[in-house]
């Protein structure tokens, strides 16, 4: 059992010990948490940026940031202003990419069941790329082309039928796929045939996204390897290979950086002869560590030969990774993050859910007390996105901190929002 502190490495970039606490961007942690409330999301806005510009620097700016691992205005400016397009997979993330003020041709649009309403808008908006993931969605832009609209540029999806060694929920590149077009039984190909074809789209290229959360970045080699003859032969101007670089989220964990990731994928297609541009879309590598969860103890229960149970105020509302994948979590103090962790606990929310565990196996230094400030870092990525406000808990502040400063940029959800729908 690890008694040590936080590994500091699991912190933003910006983190950085003042007076014996945890400072991000120039803000006191505590006092950020204090003034905005609890449970509360924690941007380093420098670490996105510095994130962002490593992928555009090794991609070139056909890196595309995938918005599902968090979206807000907030995040969608700092990508774009920072030479990425935005990866949106809905309607939704669509419509707050463009509210952010990014322009259609700056965004591609993911999805294996769009509607028509949603490939309207695309289209509508002069989207980049649409990546077309079924016959059926071919039908649906055909339909739209007849009716008037422009022919948009398309990748098509292709499944690769690889295992990259994640979490069985994340893998998507398997053949028992609900994703893209199987390279098997001529159906890919015949994807590409028809998308030539048509006079309702422009056929750029393809596509393949092996999982999320691939920790050996040679999956991505190995992939390439498999696919350059298939990407070659297509003519395909451009080959996507998605997102997925793990992140580290507990101590002793290691993950590659997204220069890494590159090289990796940049070398695998030159060996593969592959002469189509190289287009890429992480998504957590860029958010993950960027965040902090801050929330406030509110209970601490022990039961002798069993366990302590330390509760706060949150829990699967606003990350339910650890029930949904069993996904492991540091937990530190911000008012002694270079304290031992020397009490073993596990953290709970306040969800009527005995599923609800934000750390299954936390340590924590013993003088812990309610009322304390409690961090969870590397929360950036599929928190804020995946929440929920299960028992009508409120959905937290996400507050970005860069040079001292600390600004809301999405505010805690009040009671009276969770009426605004709720007509009656
Ligand atoms: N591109 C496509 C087509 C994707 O489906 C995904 C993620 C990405 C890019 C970005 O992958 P990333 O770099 O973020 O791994 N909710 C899960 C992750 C689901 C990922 C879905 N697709 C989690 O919390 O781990």
């Amino acid at each position: 059992m690890t008694v040590n502190p936080i590994p500091w490495d699991l912190l933003p970039d910006a983190a950085q010990m003042v007076d014996g606490r945890l400072q991000i961007g120039g803000c006191d942690v505590i006092e950020v948490a204090e003034r905005f409330g609890t449970s509360v999301f924690i941007y380093d806005e420098v670490h996105l940026k510095n994130q962002c510009r490593e992928a555009v620097e090794v991609f070139g700016d056909g890196v595309a940031y995938a918005s599902k691992a968090f979206l807000c205005k907030a995040m969608a400016k700092v990508a774009y202003e920072a030479g990425m397009h935005i990866d949106v997979a809905t309607g939704g993330e669509m419509h707050i990419a463009l509210a952010a003020g990014v322009p259609g041709d700056k965004l591609v649009f993911h999805g294996n069941n769009k509607s028509s309403d949603e490939l309207a808008l695309a289209i509508d908006s002069r989207i980049s790329r649409i990546v077309v993931d079924s016959f059926d969605e071919m039908d649906r832009i055909e339909a739209l082309v007849g009716a008037g609209k422009s022919a948009p540029c398309v990748l098509l999806r292709i499944n690769p039928g690889i295992d990259a060694h994640t979490h069985e929920y994340l893998q998507t590149g398997v053949p028992d796929s609900k994703f893209g077009f199987p390279l098997t039984d001529g159906i890919a190909l015949e994807a590409i045939r028809r998308a030539r074809e048509s006079g309702a789209m422009e056929f750029r290229g393809l596509h393949a996204h092996i999982g999320s959360q691939v920790f050996d970045v040679e999956n991505y080699g190995k992939a390439i390897e498999a696919l350059a003859p298939f990407v070659n032969e297509s003519g395909a101007e451009e080959f996507s290979i998605g997102g997925g670089l793990g992140v580290a989220y507990v101590e002793g964990e290691k993950a590659d950086s997204i220069t890494v990731w590159a090289e990796t994928i940049l070398t695998a297609a030159k060996t593969g002869g592959i002469t189509a541009t190289i287009l890429a879309e992480p998504g957590r590598s860029i958010v993950a560590r960027a965040s902090v969860t801050a929330y406030t103890v509110g209970t601490i229960k022990d039961l002798p030969g069993v366990r302590t149970y330390v509760s706060v105020d949150g829990g699967i509302s606003e990350n339910p990774r650890p029930v949904l994948y069993g996904s492991g979590y540091e937990a530190f103090l911000p008012r002694a993050p270079q304290a031992l962790r020397p009490m073993s606990a596990r953290i709970v929310g306040k969800h009527c859910e005995a599923g609800d565990i934000i750390v299954r196996e936390a340590h924590l230094p013993e003088d812990t007390v309610v009322g304390d400030i409690l961090c969870t870092p590397v929360t950036g990525a599929y928190g804020h996105s995946m929440g929920s406000n299960y028992n009508k808990v409120v959905r937290p502040a996400v507050v970005f901190v860069a040079s001292g400063e600390a600004r809301l940029v999405v505010e805690r959800e009040t009671y009276d929002d969770m009426l605004v729908r709720d007509v009656g």
